[in-house]
């Protein structure tokens, strides 16, 4: 039997066991953090990358940086990840929602000129599924406003724009290399921007970050281990059938697992220095992310051609000047719930996504929400498997 989970980590098994054999080995050198963000630096065109905790870790060192605290606000899409907010909150920066363009996953520009007060510092570009937003309608506004523009690139690692890397457009961006992205370090985050002197600040205060130790980066490899496993064209069926039943009891199991309780900075992971092993472990990833990325685009358009007029799905209006780093799938549906479980009864795991609306005056962000599911994506997808996913939506909405 064949089964599609929603999501399977960009990981080959023996980049794994190389990581695992260098954490017990204790042969890694620290100097493999530089090689690697230098690496960074000539993909993203930044002068400045810090390998950090988190990319909410990343946002919350440069807001400081910038000196932003009470008093100030900052604009960012009606729809984002909860972990954003909460940082914002953290340092007593408000805030301020703008409601999304109809039929995007992102905010809507000419409503950024309502949004705006006298407090506004920020607009914070967000990057939702590795969709790039439009950038030159934000990158003006900002500099008509005199205002800085930030990008949250976390879902958008090797997404373009205009034929450049998302990240590279505003002051500063941070990307999560966490185990579910397309590009990962089994964790942490990246901070990058070219303004010398803010990137000199950073590093002085990322240095201060105590680095993980190697029993707690041994966890984290567990945890990418035991998902790449579960999520092998081998086992999957079997973990398929457990989905199923939890579905039957009104269980999300993936969403229980994956979904985090705690959406602010509290766990000691998103606080330490990602260990110099994962560094080495990204800097092999990234030789062939090129060719996957490719790969992925590919498989992301032909699943697009192919579900186009399938009668009761939306799909998410295409902008020609962006390039997707095609790490998720979204399509709107009306009946969400049930059409997940309908694709789990054909095999096909999908995903809520694990973002939330701040829909006080943005009834758009919740209406997007309400009707939001991914789809499984990723470079492995065949002519086979593209098959079972489209006839699997089509039955879900028949
Ligand atoms: C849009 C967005 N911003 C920020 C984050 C936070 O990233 P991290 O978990 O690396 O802190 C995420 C996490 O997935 C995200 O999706």
């Amino acid at each position: 039997m064949v089964a599609l989970p929603c999501l399977r980590p960009s990981l080959r098994p023996r980049a794994l066991v190389t990581l695992g054999w260098e954490l017990l080995a204790g042969s890694t050198a620290p100097e493999q953090v530089s090689r690697f963000t230098d690496e960074v630096g000539v993909y993203l065109k930044r002068s400045t990358v810090l390998f950090v905790p988190s990319a909410r870790q990343g946002l919350r060192l440069l807001l400081r940086a910038l000196g932003l605290g009470r008093h100030d606000e900052v604009l960012l899409p009606a729809l984002t990840y909860p972990a954003v907010p909460a940082v914002l909150r953290e340092l007593g920066i408000t805030p301020v929602f703008v409601e999304l363009l109809p039929g995007t996953l992102s905010l809507d520009p000419s409503r950024l000129a309502a949004a705006r007060t006298a407090r506004t510092k920020v607009v914070l570009a967000t990057h939702l599924a590795g969709l790039p937003h439009a950038l030159g309608d934000l990158a003006d506004f900002c500099s008509a406003n005199k205002l800085i523009l930030l990008e949250d690139c976390a879902q958008a690692f090797g997404a373009t724009y205009d034929a450049r890397p998302v990240g590279s457009f505003g002051l500063a961006a941070i990307f999560s290399l966490a185990t579910t992205k397309a590009f990962t370090a089994l964790g942490g985050g990246l901070l990058v921007t070219d303004e010398a002197a803010l990137g000199a600040a950073l590093l002085e205060s990322c240095v201060g970050l105590p680095r993980q130790t190697r029993s707690e980066a041994l966890p984290l490899l567990g945890k990418a281990a035991m998902l790449t496993v579960a999520t092998s064209s081998l086992v999957f069926p079997i973990v398929a059938r457990g989905l199923e039943l939890g579905d039957r009891l009104g269980i999300d199991l993936v969403d229980g697992l994956l979904r985090e309780r705690e959406a602010g900075l509290g766990r000691a992971l998103h606080l330490h220095r990602p260990h110099p092993a994962f560094a080495g472990f990204a800097s092999r990833q990234l030789g062939d992310f090129p060719s996957r990325l490719r790969r992925r685009r590919h498989v992301w358009h032909e699943l697009r051609d192919r579900l186009h007029g399938v009668p009761g799905l939306g799909l998410p209006a295409l902008d020609p000047r962006a390039g997707f780093s095609a790490a998720s799938f979204p399509v709107f549906v009306e009946d969400k719930r049930g059409f997940r479980s309908r694709l789990r009864r054909s095999g096909v795991d999908s995903s809520a996504g694990f973002i939330e609306a701040f829909s006080d005056g943005c009834p758009e962000a919740q209406k997007t929400l309400d009707q939001l599911v991914f789809l499984p994506i990723y470079e492995e997808l065949g002519e086979r498997e593209l098959e079972l996913l489209v006839r699997a939506v089509r039955t879900a909405l028949a």
